[in-house]
């Protein structure tokens, strides 16, 4: 997954990186810590942007390239901060018959951005996920947890209009 240049600006605080510099002190010389680092290090930042990232491996010495790697190899990572609305599309079997992938290419279009991004605003991230366990109600996608079900394509804009 690439990051977009047009991605949400960074502005990580300096009690972000006081924390950060806490975490990897204590877990440097461990065995195998990196990834404990990068969830540490998602947990304080509730992303691991790029400069996140330089900012490990600087500490540590793991070159970027290799934390890079884990983090865009690993799905509990996300490179781009989740939106104030987080909008989740069901590509569960399902809900794909139906018709979802339909609604996530609508989705993507309208707003610009596609799985794992935020728009610039921060207002919305979109991710597709597996079966939610709504499947009477496929095709499904959710806003911070709120499902919508039976959807079509067209339903989409009255959606996000909600959210306005
Ligand atoms: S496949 Fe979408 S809810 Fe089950």
């Amino acid at each position: 997954m690439a990051c977009k240049t047009q991605g949400v600006q960074f502005n990580g605080t300096k009690e972000q990186e006081i924390a950060l510099k806490e975490v990897i002190a204590l877990l440097r010389d461990t065995k195998g810590s990196l990834m404990p680092i990068m969830q540490k290090a998602q947990e304080i930042y509730g992303y691991l942007p790029i400069e996140v990232q330089t900012m490990i491996s600087d500490e540590t010495g793991i070159p970027l390239e290799k934390i890079y790697g884990v983090a865009t190899f690993y799905a509990q990572f996300a490179l781009q901060p989740k939106g104030k609305y987080q909008i989740s599309v069901c590509l569960g079997t399902a809900c794909y018959v139906k018709g979802s992938g339909d609604i996530f290419h609508k989705l993507e279009e309208i707003l610009g951005i596609t799985n794992g991004e935020c728009t610039p605003d921060g207002k919305f991230s979109l991710d597709s996920c597996r079966c939610v366990g709504a499947c009477g109600l496929a095709p499904v996608m959710m806003v911070n947890g709120e499902v919508y079900g039976r959807l079509s394509a067209d339903d989409v804009p009255d959606i996000l209009a909600k959210y306005e």
